[in-house]
């Protein structure tokens, strides 16, 4: 069964960039001009809560996804990630500025998006067996027949590690197993772009890393482009194409790197590569420094 996204993913995707700071970011820019900008945040702002808890969580903040990139976005825990995420996902509406879509403002939340969730166990459906969650994912795929997407979503379960939990319902098994469901939810859209929120905070260190590189495999057979939040600097490099570093709150981007190391990724040599070492220790000092200046 053919049911993978044709999209055309630009050769310059792989070019190699030093790794840079903001500062000097333009010479990114300028070897990745070639590359469709599918997302494209303009100073946005968002403020959350009401009276004396309202709270300015995002400050000015901008940035863009190309076609086909795997981003990381980082940032002091609480600095709003999620909520930067919600406004990505045209869940939460930005208070000034504008996010952009292929083109198009986003409203809630466009099709050709999917999001995986932070909070997976409110986002499952609980009385939909775990293959039917991933199932109501494909919702809006009008291409694919009943019989198409059940083989579908198994064929996902499968890739995710699940064979054998089809029928079980989310709150039959672990946190860890609830969130590959979810992962295969937010994959069974074939969606251009995923947007995930901390998918991987659950499983346990050797499944996670597992999952890792099986999201990278298959953000890269699907040819989408991703928006990874997470805290975890060192998942952040070893996925991305760029990391975006957010400051504490209101939030802003506090810089971006270039990730140039070596594709296809892999735990035991990208990890230990100095390229790897040297940017993981610039962006924790950065994240440090931020924490200590209260
Ligand atoms: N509805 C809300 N009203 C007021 N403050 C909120 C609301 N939701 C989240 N916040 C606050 O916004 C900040 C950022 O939250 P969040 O986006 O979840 O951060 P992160 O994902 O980076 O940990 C937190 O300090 C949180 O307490
Ligand atoms: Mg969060």
């Amino acid at each position: 069964m053919q049911v993978h996204l044709k999209l055309q993913r630009d050769a310059s995707a792989s070019q190699p960039i030093e790794p840079s700071r903001a500062s000097d970011f333009a010479t990114l820019n300028r070897a990745t001009s070639t590359m469709r900008t599918l997302l494209k945040v303009q100073r946005i702002a968002k403020t959350l809560g009401e009276g004396d808890k309202r709270n300015q969580i995002i400050g000015d903040l901008s940035f863009d996804a190309r076609e086909g990139e795997f981003l990381s976005i980082v940032g002091p825990s609480g600095c709003g990630k999620t909520t930067l995420l919600m406004c990505l996902a045209g869940l939460y509406a930005v208070d000034s500025g504008s996010v952009m879509f292929d083109d198009k403002p986003v409203g809630a939340p466009p099709p050709g998006v999917s999001v995986v969730f932070q909070d997976y166990s409110r986002s499952l459906l609980p009385w939909k067996s775990n293959l039917d969650n991933v199932v109501f994912g494909m919702k809006r795929a009008q291409d694919l027949n009943r019989a198409q997407k059940l083989e579908y979503a198994q064929e996902l379960l499968a890739s995710v590690g699940l064979t054998g939990f089809e029928r079980h319902y989310p709150w039959q098994v672990s946190g860890g197993m609830q969130q590959r469901v979810a992962i295969a939810r937010g994959l069974a859209a074939r969606s251009r772009l995923l947007l995930l929120d901390e998918p991987l905070a659950a499983v346990d260190a050797q499944t996670r890393a597992e999952m890792q590189d099986l999201l990278l495999d298959l953000a890269k057979r699907y040819q989408q482009t991703c928006v990874l939040v997470t805290h975890d600097v060192d998942e952040a490099i070893y996925m991305a194409d760029r990391v975006v570093v957010l400051s504490r709150r209101p939030t802003v981007v506090a810089a971006e790197f270039a990730v140039t190391l070596a594709k296809p990724r892999t735990q035991l040599e990208t990890r230990e590569d100095r390229g790897f070492l040297d940017l993981r220790h610039k962006i924790l000092a950065m994240i440090h420094q931020m924490r200590t200046q209260a």
